[in-house]
Formats: C-alpha cells, sequence, structure tokens
C-alpha cells in the first residue's frame, strides 16, 4: 500500500471517529431533549391540573357537609347557589384542559413509554370526566331534595355523593401517582443517558486522542526517511555524488531512496569516466599540438637554414675566388638568416612559458604610453596618425615585461593592418573594479569568420607571421586575471577597421 493511501486511510479512520462521536452525542443530546419536552409541555402541566382538581374536590367536599349541616335557610341558599356547581365546573374544564393536553402530547409523543403512559392518561381522564359529570348530576337532585326538606331522601344522596366523591378522589390520586411516576422515569432515564453519554463522549475522545497519536507516529516514521533523502539530493546537486540517502526498509522511500542512491553512484561513474576522458582529451591535444608545433617550427626554419646552407656554398666558393665582397655579402645573409633563427626559437620559447616571480605594482598608462612610443617612428613613415587618450594612472598588480609583450602584439598587428596608412587609437579607461584598455586601427579588419580563429595558436594571414602573438598575449592576459577580445572598430567618422578589448582588473579589487 502507498504511503499516501496509507496516510489517507489514517485520516480518514480519525475523522471517521469524530464524526462517529459528533453524531451520537447529537442523537443522545437530541432524545433527551425530547423526555425533556414531553416532561415539560404534558407531564408536569398535567400534573398541576390534577393537583388542582384534587383541591377542588376536597373544597366541594367541605362545601357539601357545611351544606348538610347547615340549619338557617338562607344561608344554605347562597351556599348551594355558587360552591358546589362552581367547583364541578372548574373541575370539568381542568379535565377538558388535561385531555387536550394529553392528546396533543400524544399526537408528538416520541417514546413508546411517553405514548402508552399519555393513554392511559387519556383513558382515566375519559373516566373521571364521566364521574364528575355523574357526580354533578347527584349533586343536583341532593341539593333539590334538601330544598324540599327530604332530609331522608338527601341523607341518601349525599351518601352516594360521598361515594363518587371517594371514587374521584381515588381516580385522581392513580392518574397523579402515574405522572409521578412517569416523571421520575423520564429524569431517570435522562440521568442515565447523560451519564451514558458523558462515558461514551469521554471514552471515544480518548480512543480518537490515541489514534490520533498513533497516526502522527505512524505518520512521523513514515515519513522520516524525507530529510535523508533531502540533504543527499541537495549534496547531489552542488556536485558531491558521493552523497547517498540512507533509508532502510521496503516501502515506497526505501525503493525511492535505492533509485536515488543508484542514480547517484551512475552519476558518480559517469563523473569519473567523463574526467578520465578529459584527461585523456587534454593528452591528445598536447600531442597534437607538440606535432603541430614540430611541423611548424620545421616549416618556419627549413627557408632560413636553406637560405644559410645556399650562402655557405657562395662563400665558399667567394672564399675560392678570393672574391671579398660576394663573401661579405654571403656573411651578412647568413648573420641575417641566424638572427631569424633564433628569433623564431625565442618567440616559441616565450610562448607557453610564464613569467615567474614576484608581482609588482604596474601602471599601465606608462606601459602603453612607452609602446606607442616606440611605434611612433613606423607610424610616421607609414602615415600612420596616432591618437591617445590615457587616463591619469592605471595600477594593475602584475608582470610589467609580460603586460608590454601584450601591448607590443596588439599595436604591432595594427600597424601591421594599414598597409596605406590609417589611425591608430589606444584609450585607458579606469573603472570601479578594473581597467579598460582599448587599441583601435582603421586598417584591413577581420572577416567575422576569423574572428574567434585569431586567439588560435598559429593562425596567421601573414607571410612570416608565427600566429602566437594573440594567444600569447591572451595567455599573459587570462594570467592577470583578466580578458581579451576583437570587435569591428567604430569609428566617428564610419571608418572600419578593428579594436582590440582587454580588461585587467585593477589593482587591490577582487
Ligand atoms: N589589428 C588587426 N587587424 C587585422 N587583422 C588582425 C589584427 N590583429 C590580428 N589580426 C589577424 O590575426 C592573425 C593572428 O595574429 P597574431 O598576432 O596572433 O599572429 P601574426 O600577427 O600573424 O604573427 P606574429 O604575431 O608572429 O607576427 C593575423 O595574422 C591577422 O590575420
Ligand atoms: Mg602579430
Amino acid at each position: 500500500m502507498s504511503i499516501v493511501t496509507r496516510i489517507v486511510i489514517a485520516f480518514g479512520v480519525v475523522l471517521a471517529t469524530f464524526f462517529t462521536v459528533a453524531g451520537l452525542s447529537y442523537v443522545e443530546l437530541r432524545s433527551i431533549g425530547r423526555e425533556l419536552r414531553t416532561l415539560h409541555h404534558g407531564y408536569l402541566p398535567i400534573l398541576r391540573r390534577f393537583t388542582e382538581l384534587a383541591s377542588l374536590q376536597r373544597q366541594r367536599d367541605q362545601h357539601l357537609d357545611e351544606i348538610e349541616r347547615q340549619q338557617d335557610p338562607q344561608i344554605l341558599r347562597l351556599l348551594e347557589r355558587h360552591y358546589p356547581a362552581q367547583a364541578s365546573g372548574k373541575m370539568a374544564m381542568l379535565l377538558r384542559e388535561a385531555s387536550e393536553i394529553a392528546e396533543s402530547n400524544h399526537r408528538e409523543a416520541e417514546t413508546d413509554s411517553a405514548r402508552s403512559v399519555l393513554t392511559s392518561v387519556l383513558a382515566q381522564l375519559d373516566a373521571l370526566s364521566a364521574r364528575n359529570k355523574k357526580t354533578t348530576g347527584i349533586l343536583a337532585s341532593f341539593l333539590a331534595a334538601m330544598r324540599s326538606e327530604g332530609t331522608a331522601k338527601a341523607g341518601e344522596l349525599r351518601q352516594d355523593l360521598r361515594n363518587e366523591e371517594r371514587a374521584q378522589s381515588d381516580d385522581i390520586r392513580a392518574v397523579t401517582n402515574a405522572i409521578e411516576a412517569a416523571i421520575r422515569e423520564t429524569v431517570g432515564v435522562a440521568q442515565r443517558r447523560e451519564r451514558d453519554g458523558a462515558i461514551f463522549v469521554v471514552a471515544a475522545t480518548a480512543v480518537s486522542l490515541l489514534m490520533g497519536l498513533a497516526i502522527l507516529v505512524f505518520a512521523r516514521r513514515t515519513l522520516a526517511p524525507i530529510r535523508p533523502l533531502t540533504e543527499a539530493a541537495r549534496r547531489v546537486a552542488i556536485g558531491d555524488y558521493g552523497a547517498r540517502g540512507n533509508v532502510r526498509g521496503a516501502g515506497e522511500l526505501g525503493i525511492l531512496a535505492d533509485e536515488f542512491n543508484k542514480m547517484a553512484k551512475a552519476l558518480l561513474d559517469r563523473d569519473a569516466r567523463l574526467k578520465q576522458q578529459q584527461r585523456e582529451l587534454v593528452e591528445a591535444e598536447r600531442l597534437a599540438a607538440v606535432g603541430r608545433i614540430s611541423a611548424q617550427i620545421a616549416h618556419e626554419i627549413r627557408n632560413p637554414l636553406n637560405a644559410v646552407g645556399l650562402n655557405t656554398e657562395l662563400l665558399d666558393e667567394a672564399l675560392t675566388s678570393g672574391d671579398r665582397g660576394a663573401a661579405e655579402k654571403s656573411l651578412r645573409v647568413i648573420q641575417r638568416e641566424i638572427d631569424r633563427l633564433s628569433e623564431i626559437t625565442e618567440s616559441y620559447l616565450r610562448f607557453g612559458r610564464m613569467p615567474s616571480g614576484p608581482r609588482t605594482i604596474v601602471d599601465l598608462r606608462i606601459v602603453l604610453s612607452e609602446v606607442i612610443d616606440l611605434f611612433t617612428p613606423e607610424c610616421a613613415k607609414r602615415a600612420i596618425r596616432v591618437e591617445r587618450a590615457l587616463d591619469d594612472s592605471a595600477p594593475v598588480e602584475g608582470y610589467e615585461n609580460a603586460l608590454r609583450q601584450v601591448f607590443v602584439n596588439l599595436v604591432r598587428n595594427a600597424v601591421e593592418a594599414m598597409k596605406d596608412g590609417g589611425r591608430l587609437r589606444a584609450t585607458i579607461a579606469v573603472q570601479n573594479g578594473g581597467v579598460a584598455i582599448a587599441v583601435s586601427d582603421t586598417g584591413s579588419g577581420i572577416p567575422p569568420e576569423d574572428r574567434d580563429r585569431v586567439f588560435d595558436p598559429f593562425f596567421s594571414t601573414k607571410v612570416t607571421g608565427t600566429g602566437l602573438g594573440l594567444p600569447h598575449a591572451r595567455q599573459i592576459v587570462r594570467e592577470h586575471g583578466g580578458q581579451i577580445r576583437c570587435a569591428p572598430a567604430l569609428w566617428e567618422d564610419g571608418g572600419a577597421g578593428t579594436t582590440f578589448f582587454v580588461d585587467l582588473p585593477r589593482r587591490g579589487a577582487k
């Protein structure tokens, strides 16, 4: 079963328990409420009427006693006109009221016990009403007998009345007792239910709480592996492929952790393979570069060596023939070609050899000024106008000679690109974190397809060029934490050409 299903089921069980408790409590409360309603609207009002009935009946009996004893015919008339008949009327009314109450409660009664209590009360009320009518009839006859002075007859009727009254009083008491018993029963049931309900609610709440706790523990235990997994994923994401999610168990998270660990291991292996391939590639590149350099050197030195060989023979001939002039000429050529050879070797040696020793503070403004001064005579010869916009001071930390070499290479390339004169501009701007140098010319320009290749070793479009000037410059600039790039020059008069940009970190800037 999946984790989600398990958690959903667990919460479902807790919810179901909670709703069951709430529902049962509601049902229980409602039924207690119904019992109390019957009590309040049925039993108690009926009981009140019966209490009144009992007291009225007692009064009527007393009045009858008084009427029987009374000798004064005037008082007798007064008594008989009012009391007994009034009492009977009131009693009939109370009985009617009690019947109505009992009937309406019987209609709405919701429990069997209430219904049966009310049914018997209704029957007894009917009987009582009949008896009350009968009593009223006998009462009228008794009063008539009293008036007609037939004492013997009156005495007899009075005895009948007494018997009726007793029976009626017994009936009233019986009903009162029945209702009181019903009240006691209802209150007892309500109390029992209240107690049972309280016990049920407490027990069910305890069970819900325990289940909630169990689910909490379960959820914690089930989801606990997520943390080490997340941590492992985070570490793998930042390149620590050795990180593993240590999760035991066969659940979904266990499977996930296994898969994750397999993935991390695969990444580790791939990383190792990549590093190995990279090493092999670098090695192959190095060997290829050695091959290229050897071929290049062979090519470069072949011409001077041929020239040296040829001129050595010419020198030999000149010495044999005693032609001093020819001998000196050949010697000069030999000398020049040897110089050329040593220049070639020197430039190869320079390339790939990084400057060493302590770095110093170098003011690029001074270095670039000196380099431009160096080229000024040649520029004048080639009709190249030189412009410079150099900031006050542009200090960087590094190797002065190496940096000078960079500028020499850039300025020489610019001059060489302007066969028919032009403009050469060098600028230095000191910005927030660095020094920006730009060397622009109005020369031949670099075709877009060559723009990326000019920094490749041996890329040269010149007959005598080694193609090492720009790669060497880039090596030095990078060694100083900077970068170099080229772009078409943007001259204000619309002229074309090339600009080389060099950005170097300013001294002290990180
Ligand atoms: N300012 C420039 N204008 C036009 N082309 C340029 C410029 N600078 C460099 N290049 C092109 O880039 C190529 C490579 O330049 P790089 O300085 O590396 O070698 P090189 O100048 O050919 O040889 P060397 O520097 O040994 O004399 C050049 O041959 C040239 O085609
Ligand atoms: Mg060059």
